[in-house]
Parts: structure tokens; sequence; C-alpha cells
């Protein structure tokens, strides 16, 4: 700011140009402009709009810029407007005014959203190999835990016994269809909007194809109004994140109440667990609590963008600036979340007696019981009645359904007889259920296998 500048009344108020200022957020785009740049020049000199000569020293310089900020012998000005003007400045400083030819036939409408997508296009690699390793800690856990019985869930009551394995594979489903999203995502999102210009193109005859093919688009906006409004990419990406989010807070909520004392199925590592500066015995699972939490600030920024976009008028406006805060959030806080998960799920201590005796105290095996007086030809609504009667003698006196002696288990039901024992047995009941997706072992070693096949782990 030329602040001895007479000429007040041209520069913005000193509060208002802070505010108009997006570097502090839009820093982390510099490398993909400068990447942009470089195409955009090349595809300049290709059609005649700049001489050779030009476009070499612009490359060059934009080449050294980026060297430079590499080797950390030049830092992005925080002063100045946007990522764009600090780059076109840091050049003119460079090479003089031929840089100012730089900016011929594009708009920094059509280069930030440009930027934007190749710097999301990345950064989606590099959540689906967060997934991945997600998934792939999850599967080894899966594996050691194939006949590690614990109660299967609804409305948070013991229902029947699964095992520790399917239960974990059901998060691993999740996870492959959120790589899936965002394989999906990966085709919308990989279209060029450069050479769009403002809103409107350009007399210059310019080739769009060129600059998409350098940039390693598969596709060009084809109208130049939608290429320089669009948004959908941000709102779909934070979209899917959300998704995760939720995904993860699910699991993470599963892994506070196992770790709670009235449960203890789990033992949740020191390194992920803090302690309390009063009470010396607690063991607290704040990463579980954090990642529940973070999935609230995904939605909050998907609803921003959401909201931000609502009402605006085509093309570009100065509210989509404020694009690049929420997703970039977002990006950090998924991949963040994934990383602690894994590394808590990979340390994470399993009790499998506790689980086991979860499964008796919750009469989880009181359908088998139903199933085997159906198997003799007791009408189901009967026999659900009779075992039912069956788990309320056995509340009463605090037994286990395996602890009832034959002798009443015959006064409720002639049927009975001393194979009952082995119908409700733990171990069979879980080994029997071999329906495709069901809780047996072997069937769960199916899920592993068909998991590490849709991914190639
Ligand atoms: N910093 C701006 C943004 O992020 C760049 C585009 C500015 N365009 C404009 N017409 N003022 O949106």
């Amino acid at each position: 700011m030329k602040l001895w500048s007479g000429m007040l009344d041209e520069n913005l108020d000193k509060k208002a140009e802070e505010f108009n200022s997006s570097i502090k957020i839009d820093k982390r785009l510099v490398y993909k402009d400068i990447e942009g740049s470089i195409s955009h020049v090349k595809m300049l000199e290709k059609c005649e709009i700049l001489e050779t000569e030009e476009a070499s020293k612009i490359i060059d310089g934009l080449k050294e810029i980026e060297k430079n900020l590499r080797e950390g012998n030049l830092e992005v000005d925080l002063n100045s407007e946007d990522i764009h003007t600090f780059i076109e400045a840091s050049l003119i400083d460079l090479i003089g005014d031929v840089a100012k030819k730089m900016h011929t036939a594009r708009s920094r409408n059509d280069q930030v959203t440009t930027d934007l997508k190749l710097y999301i296009r990345d950064e989606v690699e590099n959540i689906i190999d967060f997934l991945k390793n997600y998934i792939k800690v999850i599967l080894e856990l899966a594996e050691k835990n194939l006949e590690t019985i614990m109660p299967g869930y609804t409305h948070l009551q013991a229902a029947q016994p699964v095992t520790f394995a399917h239960h974990m594979m059901a998060y691993v489903m999740m996870a492959l269809r959120d790589i899936d999203r965002l394989k999906d995502y990966k085709k919308r999102l990989n279209s060029s909007p450069l050479g769009a210009c403002a809103l409107a193109g350009t007399t210059y005859k310019i080739d769009r194809e060129f600059t998409a093919n350098e940039l390693l688009f598969n596709e060009i906006m084809q109208n130049s109004i939608d290429a320089v409004s669009d948004r959908d990419y941000i709102l779909e990406l934070e979209s899917i994140l959300s998704i995760i989010g939720i995904h993860l807070s699910r699991l993470s909520e599963e892994l506070i109440i196992w770790s709670s004392q009235p449960f203890s199925f789990i033992r949740i590592d020191d390194k992920y667990s803090t302690g309390s500066s009063i009470m010396p015995q607690k063991k607290n699972p704040d990463m579980a609590e954090l990642i529940r939490s973070k999935s609230a600030s995904l939605i909050g920024n998907m609803n921003q963008s959401y909201i931000m976009l609502k009402g605006l008028p085509l093309a570009y406006s100065k509210d989509m600036q404020e694009d690049k805060e929420s997703i970039f959030d977002s990006i950090d806080t998924i991949k963040i979340s994934l990383e602690i998960m894994a590394g808590m799920l990979e340390t994470l201590t399993i009790n499998k007696q506790k689980m086991l005796k979860a499964c008796k105290e919750g009469f989880i095996n009181a359908t088998d019981v139903a199933d085997y007086l159906v198997n003799k030809g007791v009408p189901f609504r009967d026999a659900h009645h009779i075992s039912a009667g069956l788990v309320l003698y056995a509340t009463e006196k605090d037994l286990t359904l395996d602890e009832i002696d034959l002798k009443t288990y015959k006064s409720k039901s002639e049927k009975f007889e001393e194979d009952i024992y082995d119908v409700i047995d733990l171990e069979t009941i879980v080994y029997n259920r071999k329906s495709l997706g069901g809780p047996s072992p072997n069937e769960v070693k199916r899920q592993i296998k068909w998991a590490r096949e849709e991914i190639g782990l």
C-alpha cells in the first residue's frame, strides 16, 4: 500500500482491505496456481497470443518462484489480496513488465476454480489412501477376532450373538462405499473451467483443449457461465466427507460405550487416552469423543457452503471466496480423524471374556430357544411366549438360560429334550448363522476376502 499517496479515496479502507483478503486461506493453492499459470502461458504461446520469448520468460520466472518457495527463499506475502495477485506481483518483481502479459485471456474467476479443482483432485486421492489404511487396520482386527463372540444389539439392548469381527466388518463396508463415492465424484470434478475467463469467454483464439490436457483434466466445462459459477464440486465433496464423518462418529460412539466400565469390552490404549486432573481412576476416550464431534464440523462446513450458494445469481460473486475455508477444513478434518481412528483401532485390546459374559447375561439365545420349539412343530407365536417365560424365570432366579435345568424346561414345554443345551450354546448359534452376510467365522472370512479384493489389499 502506498500510504504516502494523496489519493486516499482510491485505496480501500484498511479494515475493508483486510476483510477482502483471502490470502491466509488460499495460500495453500500456491503451487496449483503456478501449475495452472504455466499451462495457460504455454497455451497463449501455442495460439500465438504471446511470443515464444515472452512465454519462456514468464514460464522460467514462474518456475523460479516455485523453486524459491519450496526452498524457503520466498514466502507468501500475507498482505497480498489473494494467492493469484501474490504470484503475479512476485513475477513482475522478478522479470519485469512482460509478466503483466500472463493474465491475457484469463480472469481470476476461471483461475481460482481451476486451482481449487487441481488441489481437491490431489486431496481426494489422499483421502482414499487414508480410508484404505483405516480399512486395512479393521480387516486385521477382524481376522484376529473371527471367533470372538459378542452381543449384537438393537435399541442398544443385547439382541443376538455375533462376533467382534462381524461387527467391525460393518464399518469396512461403509468405508468401501465411501471410497466408491469418492471415485465416482472424481469423474465430475475433473472437468476444466480454464478459458471461461470472467464469465463470457474471450475474443482471443484460445485453445481450451490444450490447457485441459496439460492439467490432466478429462474434459472441458461446456458453458463459460457455468464454469465460473459452479461450486457443486464443493457441495458434493463436503457431503461425502460428512457421510464419512458420520461413519467415524458412530464407531467412536461404540468405542466410547464399549470402553466404559459397565461394558469393559475393550481397552483403548494409553496412547489414545487421557486422564483426569482430579479423579485418579479416570481414563477417558478423548480421541473417540473428538472424532465424534468432528463430524459436526464436517456437517457445519457442508451447511455453510449450501447456504452460501443458495441464493447466488450467476456468475461469480465474492461470496464464493468463502468456499475455501470450509472445504479445506473438511479435508484436514477427515484426514486426521481417519488417521487417529486407525491408530486407535490398531492398538485396541479386546476383552473376550467380558463380551461372552454380556452375551450370557443378555439372554441373547432366547430366539434360539423359540426356534428350537418351532423346529419341533410349535407355532412361532407360542414358542416365543414359552421362551419369554423362561427368560422371566431365569431373571428371577439370577440364572442364564443354559443354567436352567431340564425339568424346568420340560415344565414349560414337553418338547424340550437334553439337546436344548447344544442348541443354545453361543458358539453353536454363531457357527450356524452361515447365511450370506451373517456372523459365522467362515462367512466373515469370506466377507474379509471380498473386501480385500474390492480395493486390492
Ligand atoms: N480470491 C478470489 C476468490 O477466492 C479470487 C477470485 C476473485 N474474482 C473477482 N472477480 N473478484 O474467490
